[in-house]
């Protein structure tokens, strides 16, 4: 069980509050920790840092466009998914805290090389998140999911990465955002930390969020309204519609970005839907990489995440790009959406 702490940074400012210090004050509740946990987050940082630099010199840089290829989702590949894909593999692989990892851009699990030495933790993430996004300026972002590995032996193995969401040890997100944001949690309590680039630091800016108890905004793609099964149709419409009692109508916002639309639905609640319909019968997220590791956050955040069935954490995953349909943001909206279904 976690030991409970107190969030707040002791002094009375936050100044020099960085993602590390953060990490290292809450790490004085585990005697035992030997710092792996904080230099596992050291390389996700330093990649979302590298990532984010190039996000913003995109078009300048030459990364815009695609490389031609399909990845294992069958989608196209852009060049800034190859990149985040490879900065983040780099960054991790030389770590010696991973023995195994898993992308959305790869079809197999990706195993550490020879000269490195493997640790106790697994991490799965989608690279670039909101792929058509990147050629038009819009938030974009890196998602990852943590667990503790359960094989022995040097190199991780796939039972390593499918292990269910309630045991992840952490997950988070960071956003390429109008300022590179870095969200994270352990399962008890979700923090945010902007990265001031003059000097290179994520610094804690929002402490302990909490996801409001019910929101006034659903998010999504209304553009598969042709394809979505009856209850879907049925609660859109109710939620658009004029309500005395109700916050409706809701009001609609949809980025095509997962990472901006559960930040936007985390920060101010209402619920992010994409369900399973005619065209996608399992839904179109990947559970292992967008729906298990936002779930996490949203449920440490005091909200909810279902695939409509059952609770996303408790999904045993069978393979690593399996996809699921995800309801996901205020424990009130996410319940409203499944009676509809
Ligand atoms: P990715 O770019 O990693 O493939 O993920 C795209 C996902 C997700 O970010 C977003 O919520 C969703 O696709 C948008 O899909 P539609 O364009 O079908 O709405
Ligand atoms: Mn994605
Ligand atoms: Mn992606």
């Amino acid at each position: 069980m976690q030991p409970t702490v107190s969030w707040g940074p002791p002094a009375p400012d936050q100044i020099g509050w960085t993602l590390e210090r953060h990490i290292l004050y809450r790490q004085r509740a585990f005697p035992d920790a030997k710092g792996e946990f904080t230099a596992l987050f050291h390389q996700l940082a330093l990649a979302g840092k590298i990532i984010g630099s190039r996000v913003t010199q995109a078009g300048l840089a030459g990364v815009l466009g695609v490389t031609g290829d399909v990845n294992v989702q069958g989608e196209t590949v852009q060049k800034m998914d190859e990149f985040a894909n490879a900065t983040l593999i780099r960054c991790l692989e030389s770590s010696g805290h991973v023995c195994i990892m898993a992308s959305e851009e790869n079809e197999d699990a990706i195993g550490v090389p020879e000269q490195f030495t493997t640790g106790k933790y697994v991490v799965l993430f989608d690279p670039l998140d909101g792929s058509s996004n990147i050629d038009v300026n819009i938030s974009i972002g890196t998602i990852f999911s943590v667990h503790r590995r359960v094989s022995t032996g040097r190199d991780g193995t796939l039972k390593d990465c499918l292990q269910k969401g309630s045991v992840q040890v952490a997950a988070g997100y960071i956003m390429y955002g109008s300022s590179v944001m870095f969200v994270y949690t352990t399962g008890d309590g979700v923090h945010g930390f902007t990265l001031d680039p003059s000097i290179g630091e994520f610094l804690l800016s929002h402490e302990d969020i909490r996801i409001p108890q019910r929101g006034n905004t659903y998010s999504i793609n209304e553009g598969n309204r042709m394809h979505w099964e009856e209850g879907i149709a049925k609660w859109v419409d109710w939620v658009r519609a004029p309500d005395a009692e109700k916050v409706h109508p809701y009001g609609h916002r949809y980025v095509g970005t997962l990472v901006a639309d559960f930040h936007r639905t985390l920060l101010k609640g209402g619920v992010f839907v994409y369900p399973a319909d005619k065209k996608n019968r399992t839904g179109k997220l990947r559970l292992l990489y967008e729906a298990a590791p936002m779930a996490f956050i949203a449920e440490a955040a005091g909200g909810a995440a279902s695939s409509g069935k059952e609770r996303i954490l408790d999904i045993e995953p069978t393979e690593l790009h399996q996809r699921v349909p995800l309801f996901i943001g205020s424990k009130d909206d996410v319940k409203d959406v499944e009676r509809f279904l």
